[in-house]
């Protein structure tokens, strides 16, 4: 286990072969805010990333493109670091893998696997993935498991690493340690592929076929396998040298907290990447966080190659770096899929930044400039709806620090949007304006100061998502990022003792509305719906025909009429949701236990978890068919159905506060 207060978190190193797209930057950005919640709450931080330059691919683009490798990635390189600087990304070293730092180490792995006997030369015939540069197995072809354009007959001679030395090892450290792959959908998933026999993994590519890559010091018509050498960024990026004499001090930051990465590379890091660390006597990293994948609206796969890749640089553009971080962070829960759409980002953005946050703010502000002189008022005596609101500041600065502890944005940011409704509820009920046309000004500023208080904690618990507009927000109360570091800090063990009294502004500070946080943005920018115009125009006849007329705007047409008598077949009920966890099969699926007020509870399967974290719908009441047939969800029998809103995408529940099994017409 590694040191608590020192953290080491990567990301994949990127393949240079195009530019980023919203996949590549939601990774960052999840790391990046991991890191900054981790420096704010004062421990060393080591933030790695960077780019895979080496192998096939690459070296397939710059020749398309008409220049060397080298001149290639020189070039891409910069497009890749401007975009992490556009999206606020604090990266403590972005490391190149045809950076010469990199490659002598990468050089003496190698040698000192080969002197360890650990490396073996072998005539090799079978089929060869080009796409993915991988050996594959007879099996797997006959099996239909790759496209056969793809595949290339070779009989070659190779230098393998003998990875299948380690299979009952890596079980055994996967067994002992439940949390090295995370989350337990993807750890199965490793355990299923275990379960075949392991083979060894070749790493070299002979340079009559494939010269780009880092030379073997034992062989110089061989280079190195590209994934081989980019898996190896994540100790020579701080340091790591087989020789003691010529390593940095790595081991101040490894094994790594969090190796960060997406479902389509887990097989290389659970597997190739264990095996090798094994082979070289180090300590695996803590853990590997496995993310779910972004696909666009139609659940297609985003990828440059498809041409539906979402430009991070238009979120940047339009809505900012702060609103896009904060909605990638927010949307899904990391584990789960996603489905991104310009309507949901703008959607989510009204919603939860310019309405929620925004508009507290916005309120709060400008009724304290009104009203009382823009400065903090004192607080006065204080009723239940403080200490409501005090309370519900406590659990939401708790779920959050815990949920982000773990890298769970989603649960987090959810939490303190429940303090964030709190916060305009409270004004809502408390009425400041006819309490300043009574003239009481005690009451109302005690009121308005709660809501400046609200304010200040979701700023401060908001500087690792959105530190640009934290920023912003902790300026309008008077308070510089560098004072809300230092609550942040004590938040969360104030809170767990229940010392969250919000009272951390200062009397008589000067507090300044200025122009709205996030101005809400009614409809897509130009540019953005250009974006469409052009989909649209590609799109065939029969898919335009279905689209919506301009007032139903992302909607699906209205289904056709129904008799009354079709309608009262249906037994809606209230149900509560008693406990949730992620579908073993499907990160997509959610399995709920809900109380129907019947003699059990009701095992529901339901598409949430995109926009649910499990633990936010404990406790909810919810609207549920029950009376639908019973039927398997992948392998899981659901016995009703929850209704919700939102159509491929969920947007809420619909809920009611009815007690379980009441009828709902
Ligand atoms: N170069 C290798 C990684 C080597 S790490 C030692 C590679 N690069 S990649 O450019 O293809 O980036 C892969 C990573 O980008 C994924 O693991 C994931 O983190 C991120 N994503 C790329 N597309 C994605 C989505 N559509 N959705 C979410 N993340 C995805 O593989």
């Amino acid at each position: 286990m590694g040191n608590q207060d020192t953290i080491y978190v990567t990301t994949p190193i990127y393949y240079v072969n195009g530019l980023p797209h919203i996949g590549h930057a939601y990774t960052t950005i999840a790391a990046d805010g991991y890191a900054r919640w981790h420096r704010l709450m004062g421990r060393s931080v080591f933030f790695l990333t960077g780019t895979d330059e080496h192998g096939q691919k690459v070296l397939q683009t710059a020749e398309g493109r008409g220049l060397t490798a080298q001149e290639h990635v020189d070039d891409l390189v910069v497009h890749w670091k401007h975009m992490w600087e556009r999206l606020d990304i604090h990266y403590d070293r972005f490391i190149r893998t045809t950076e010469d730092d990199h490659t002598s180490r990468v050089s003496a792995v190698l040698q000192k696997i080969w002197d360890d006997g650990l490396v073996e030369k072998r005539d090799y015939e079978g089929w060869y993935h080009v796409g993915d540069e991988i050996f594959v197995t007879d099996k797997d072809v006959e099996a239909g498991k790759f496209d056969p354009s793809e595949l290339q007959r070779l009989t070659e001679s190779n230098y393998w690493f003998k990875m299948s030395a380690y299979q009952q090892r890596l079980l055994d450290h996967i067994d002992a340690n439940p949390d090295y792959i995370q989350p337990e959908s993807r750890r199965n998933e490793v355990l299923g592929f275990l379960r075949q026999p392991l083979g060894d993994l070749c790493i070299s590519r002979p340079k009559s076929r494939m010269s780009w890559g880092i030379e073997l010091p034992f062989d110089s018509d061989y280079v190195c396998y590209v994934w081989f050498d980019a898996l190896l960024n994540y100790l020579t990026g701080i340091g790591y040298h087989p020789d003691a004499d010529q390593a940095g001090d790595w081991k101040r930051w490894w094994p790594a907290t969090y190796q960060l990465l997406g479902k389509d590379i887990l097989t290389t890091h659970a597997v190739y990447w264990s095996t090798m660390l094994m082979a070289l006597g180090v300590e695996l990293p803590d853990a590997l966080m496995v993310h779910g994948w972004w696909t666009s609206t139609e659940g297609h796969k985003i990828s440059k190659s498809k041409g539906n890749a979402i430009d991070v640089s238009l979120l940047v553009d339009e809505f900012g770096a702060d609103a896009t971080r904060y909605f990638f962070l927010r949307e899904k829960s990391l584990g789960g899929d996603g489905s991104f759409s310009y309507e949901g980002f703008l959607t989510r953005y009204n919603a939860d930044l310019a309405n929620d946050i925004g508009n507290l703010a916005h309120r709060g502000l400008s009724m304290t400039r009104n009203w009382l002189g823009g400065t903090v008022p004192a607080l006065g005596p204080v009723s239940d709806l403080e200490d409501g609101l005090r309370e519900q500041a406590g659990v939401s600065v708790l779920r959050l620090a815990r949920a982000f502890d773990e890298m769970d944005f989603h649960t987090g940011l959810a939490a303190l949007s429940e303090l964030i409704s709190a916060g305009n509820k409270y004004i809502d009920s408390t009425e400041p304006w006819a309490l300043n046309k009574k003239g009481d000004t005690e009451r109302l500023g005690t009121v308005l100061r709660m809501v400046l208080e609200v304010c200040h904690v979701a700023a401060c618990c908001l500087l690792p998502v959105m530190p640009g507009k934290a920023a912003e927000l902790l300026d309008k109360l008077g308070r510089t990022p560098g004072q809300g570091a230092d609550t942040l800090i004590g938040l969360p063990e104030r809170a767990g003792q229940g010392e969250l009294s919000l009272d951390d502004l200062v009397v008589g500070s000067d507090v300044d509305p200025g122009d709205p946080l996030f101005p809400r943005i009614k409809e897509l920018p130009a540019s953005i719906a250009a974006l469409f115009a052009a989909d649209a125009e590609a799109e065939p006849v029969s898919k335009k025909k279905q689209k919506k007329s301009k007032k139903g705007k992302g909607r699906p047409q209205p289904a056709a009429q129904i008799a009354f008598d079709d309608f009262t077949k249906l037994d809606l009920r209230v149900g509560e949701v008693l406990s949730a966890e992620v579908h073993p099969q499907a990160d997509r699926l959610l399995v709920l236990k809900v109380d129907l007020g019947e003699s059990s509870p009701r095992q529901i399967v339901a598409g949430l978890a995109s926009r649910f974290a499990p633990d936010e719908l404990v406790g909810r009441k919810v609207v549920v068919v029950a009376n639908l047939a019973p039927r398997p969800l992948r392998g899981i029998e659901s016995q009703g159905m929850i209704l919700a809103a939102g159509d491929e995408q969920v947007v809420d529940l619909v809920s009611v506060s009815a007690d379980p099994g009441e009828v709902v017409r």
